[in-house]
């Protein structure tokens, strides 16, 4: 992973990283190419979710038959090492740039990239890596607590959930990458992310200008953020994952309690009237509560100040459905580990705790009149 003085020196060169933009796409290093090479019969966005699941299938065959875009792929998609051979085939400019800034490690046999590289609706996302390749069927998953995630599931339910802005303001909360502010900019007068993560503040000011586009980007925490401006719309892809080693679910700093805490603290303060705001979260759903809305609800300090639409999200890799948890076996690539080996820890911890379902949430608040 770049460091964060690596990241910074990029942030205040960026516009010489721009020329890579330029050779990614003249490769054809964009979603639906990289579908169409690698055969793909489910859809090209699901290498952003499925990503770790295709660089087991298809790294050796990428290896087998090199090309340009499928060696871009290994180093800054599938994240696993490729021959000296197949990069030294990249173009010149492409090789220079990403060893001038690091985006790539070289040794005596291989490179591998040191960022991953999305991208989605003809924007380009650098973010950190999720996991390494290491070969022979061993993927490496990376410590996720310090890492920006690259765009993933939950950044793209929340994305295609978002109603198109109008030109109005644009607040993204928790922005990472910078996902949200930058697929949305050109629709709005003005946009700024904020983020927890000094690492987060620098990739997404670096993925606004690699973008072309200008977005405030600064560092800010949910629960007090206040720059004295209301925002049209706010997005905020909440964080919150579940910490199923805790012997008990802290009803304090639950996913749910957290969500309520933002809303409850923040958006009078920050959503114009009129304005809406879109949320991300999981739900732990504690048998015989009531549905998710009724939790919700509960949890706000006085519900009746806001208009409040909760989809539930009953598919992907966020949800754990009442059966599964009866039937003490978790779908296949469940988001919700840390650690593929801790499926037995998170059912433990569901039991324990009695909760009958974790379920992915969109949210849309408006304030009442
Ligand atoms: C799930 S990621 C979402 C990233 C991006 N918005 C997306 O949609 O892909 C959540 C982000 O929230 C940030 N975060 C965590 N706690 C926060 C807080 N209290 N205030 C602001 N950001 C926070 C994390 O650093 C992380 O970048």
């Amino acid at each position: 992973m770049l460091t964060l003085p690596e990241l910074q020196r990029i942030a205040s060169e960026a516009h010489a990283l721009r020329p890579l933009i330029s050779c990614l796409r003249e490769q054809g290093y964009e979603l639906n190419g990289i579908a169409r090479l690698l055969a793909l019969a489910d859809p090209p966005e699901t290498l952003l979710t499925r990503t770790a699941l295709y660089s087991l299938v298809h790294s050796e065959e990428l290896s087998a038959r090199p090309s340009p875009l499928g060696t871009l792929a290994q180093l800054f998609l599938l994240a696993c090492p490729v021959d000296l051979r197949a990069y030294a085939s990249l173009p010149a400019p492409v090789r220079g740039l990403c060893e001038r800034y690091g985006l790539v490690a070289l040794d005596a046999q291989h490179a591998r990239g040191r960022v991953s590289i999305s991208e989605l609706d003809s924007r380009y996302y650098l973010a950190d890596r999720l996991f390494e390749n290491r070969g022979a069927g061993d993927i490496a998953l990376c410590d996720t607590s310090a890492l920006v995630m690259p765009v993933h599931e939950s950044s793209l339910r929340l994305l295609r959930f978002l109603e198109p802005p109008r030109g109005g303001s644009f607040l993204d909360i928790g922005t990472g990458c910078g996902v949200q502010a930058i697929a949305t900019r050109p629709a709005c007068s003005r946009s700024k992310a904020i983020d927890l993560s000094p690492r987060a503040v620098v990739l997404a000011s670096i993925n606004s200008a690699l973008n072309g586009l200008e977005i405030e980007c600064a560092q800010g925490d949910a629960f007090t953020f206040a720059d004295g401006r209301r925002y049209d719309r706010i997005a905020f892809n909440a964080p919150w994952s579940l910490d199923y080693r805790a012997p008990a679910l802290d009803a304090r700093s639950s996913p749910t309690a957290n969500v309520a805490r933002f809303v409850d603290s923040r958006l009078e303060l920050l959503l114009s009237a009129g304005g809406s705001c879109e949320l991300w979260s999981i739900f732990p759903l504690p048998q015989g509560d009531g549905s998710a809305q009724q939790v919700f609800e509960r949890e706000l300090g006085r519900p009746e100040r806001f208009l409040i639409e909760l989809h539930p999200v009953r598919e992907g890799g966020f949800h754990v459905a009442p059966a599964a948890i009866a039937a003490r076996k978790l779908p296949r690539g469940c988001y919700l580990l840390q650690d593929p080996a801790h499926a037995h820890e998170l059912l433990a911890f569901l039991e324990r705790n009695r909760i009958q379902e974790v379920l992915p949430v969109l949210l849309r608040l408006r304030l009442a009149a």
